[in-house]
């Protein structure tokens, strides 16, 4: 699809970077910038920065950075084209499509009709349920459960009857192609014969949305004791089972303002929180909780509880989940509720308060995993041992030293070891996870960030300074600067951000926009946000004297090489000769990384 370039100008001039990094992250003002956790990668302290001024965003952790049309792209994992698609709705900007390529307009169409026909469908289980007579047993499931109306509508809840072609017809009379209905997971093929039958049958079904509140699949429960208790839909071109939890399209809202999450199992585990007042919640329903949902979670609230039933299978999922939440660096709780209840059964019999006072008391990871440990091994001699073994992994996880020291001193109380020797054990493990990581890949950050070369950070000063005082841009032409420029990326680029004519104050949008690439716009992102201490007026001096330094450089160290290479000509030493010549090389190639 192609977009022609004066609406992308319109589309970056009218969206608001902060408003829509808000949605998915949340952002703390400091200064001229706003800060808050990385939606790209793990970390435990705000390293992604937004800046509404140049509308551009920079992590300085993970160098991710651009605008806020990369921003879309990277965080949906989409194209440029639907990322811009998505912003333009969003503002009410048209575009008109014409120009798409045949394969991404199929898949596009694929995707609308997908989530059309999910939602057409949705409609016809929710008028199933309220109103066929086949659907009375499924009103009165719901209604001996306790599920208000209310719920029902907002959830769009709905019955799947007892036949083999609902679904089938629905698809026949809304002429669906037999690729989108392959696709939808609706329906199955018939192995016998020709033709498809219904997925879900005899059923109460909840539709599962998106956070843009469109019908990705759905989840159906049956109503007895017949197996399997619930049917899910499988993934398709709209359902990604890692990226959505459900609920959180009515819930996220509720998170934000809470600070905390509720992550429970079952969708009427969710339905019953919800209607009990408690709305910031989620549902992993039978999904097993990934790290893209974690990382979505931390858009909306910084703490979470981990709620699960006490039986073995709920204290499995849990112990699983938890590496994934540490890893995030996440601040979680869990909470297990009394022998025999989850969180449905638990509200609907003691109310939104006592599920609240649990919920304050919840264990942290570390009293959980102890808890456990000390139900599985017991308190002999022996047991302590094993616990103390399981233990040490997970308090090596722990990579806040105080918090972690609380921690020794906890389980070394409980299970009376001295805390000296418990520290042993932990330090032991501590060194072979360290000595490992030593031979493994891992570290080059480090590595690239010392051989990072003194020239290339000058130039990498002059193009911030072109970036942030656009006025230096005259000088940098007028000395020719960029001829001397060792880096052939950062002389690209410099040069593309000289082609660029713009007002001061929307110079740094306007270059992004014109970056193309993704790495171009990471970088131009990262030195756009290199702030100068100095103070106004010494800008210029500043840059004229880089600038100096970078001419000065260039030049002596040719001089001297070529001096040298003459001199060997000379005196007709071929071999110093060659060897010059190759370090000429060598050196020119360092630079052109
Ligand atoms: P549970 O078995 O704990 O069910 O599964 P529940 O939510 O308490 O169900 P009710 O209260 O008996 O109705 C928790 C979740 O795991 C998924 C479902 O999403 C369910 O809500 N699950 C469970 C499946 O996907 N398939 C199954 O067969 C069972
Ligand atoms: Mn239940």
């Amino acid at each position: 699809m192609h977009i022609p370039e004066e609406k992308i100008s319109e589309i970056l001039n009218t969206s608001d970077i902060v408003e829509i990094i808000s949605e998915s992250v949340i952002l703390k003002n400091s200064g001229r910038n706003f800060f808050g956790l990385c939606p790209f990668h793990s970390e435990k302290t705000p390293s992604f920065s937004v800046n509404p001024g140049k509308q551009i965003f920079h992590c300085f952790g993970c160098s991710a950075g651009g605008n806020v049309i990369s921003y879309v792209m990277k965080y949906h994992g989409i194209t440029f084209p639907e990322a811009a698609k998505m912003l333009a709705q969003r503002y009410n900007i048209v575009i008109e499509t014409k120009d798409i390529s045949p394969a991404k307009r199929e898949q596009l169409n694929l995707k609308e009709n997908l989530f059309r026909l999910n939602k057409k469908v949705m409609e016809v289980y929710s008028s199933q349920l309220c109103t066929s007579a086949q659907g009375e047993a499924a009103r009165n499931y719901l209604k001996n459960r306790g599920t208000t109306d209310d719920i029902i509508q907002e959830f769009g809840l709905g019955f799947s009857p007892d036949a083999w072609e609902c679904v089938v017809n629905v698809l026949k009379k809304q002429k669906v192609l037999r690729k989108v209905a392959i696709q939808s997971g609706l329906v199955m093929e018939r192995k016998q014969s020709k033709g498809f039958y219904d997925r879900f049958r005899n059923r109460i079904m909840f539709p599962i949305f998106d956070i843009n509140m469109q019908v990705a699949g759905f989840g159906g429960r049956v109503m007895d004791d017949s197996m399997p208790k619930y049917m899910n839909s499988p993934e398709t071109p709209v359902y990604n089972k890692s990226r959505i939890l459900y609920g959180l399209h009515a819930s996220k809202q509720y998170c934000r303002q809470l600070g905390f999450v509720y992550i429970v199992e079952g969708y009427f585990d969710f339905l019953s929180l919800y209607q009990h007042g408690i709305k910031n919640a989620v549902a992993t329903s039978g999904t097993a909780l990934t790290s893209d949902h974690v990382r979505l979670l931390k858009g909306y609230a910084s703490k979470m509880v981990l709620v699960f039933d006490s039986d073995a299978a709920g204290i499995h999922a849990a112990k699983r989940s938890i590496k994934t939440f540490m890893q995030e660096g996440v601040d979680i709780r869990v909470l297990v509720l009394p022998e025999g209840n989850d969180p449905d059964s638990f509200v609907v019999k003691y109310g939104a308060d006592a599920f609240s006072e649990k919920a304050s008391k919840a264990k942290t990871v570390m009293q959980f995993l102890l808890q456990v440990s000390i139900d599985t091994h017991g308190l002999s001699v022996e047991g302590r041992m094993k616990i103390l073994d399981e233990m040490k992994e997970h308090l090596m996880l722990i990579h806040d030293g105080a918090l972690r020291s609380l921690y020794v001193k906890e389980l070394s109380e409980t299970l009376n070891i001295d805390e000296k020797a418990v520290l042993e054990k932990v330090r032991e493990q501590v060194v072979n996870q360290v000595a490992k990581k030593t031979f493994l890949p891992g570290s080059e950050k480090d590595d690239k960030n010392e051989k990072q070369l003194e020239s290339d950070r000058r130039e990498e000063q002059v193009i911030s300074m072109m970036l942030n005082y656009p006025e230096i841009i005259k000088e940098v032409e007028k000395t020719d600067t960029l001829d001397y420029f060792y880096s052939e990326k950062l002389k690209r680029i410099a040069k593309k951000i000289i082609m660029v004519d713009s007002p001061k104050d929307a110079f740094v949008t306007k270059v992004m926009a014109s970056m193309k690439k993704d790495e171009d716009q990471q970088l131009i992102a990262s030195l756009a946000m290199n702030d100068f201490l100095c103070e106004k007026e010494d800008i210029h001096e500043t840059a004229l004297s880089i600038i100096n330094r970078i001419i000065r450089v260039r030049t002596k160290q040719e001089n001297t090489l070529t001096s040298k290479i003459i001199s060997a000509e000379k005196g007709c030493n071929s071999e110093l000769m060659a060897l010059l010549k190759q370090k000429q090389d060598q050196i020119r190639q360092l630079h052109d990384r």
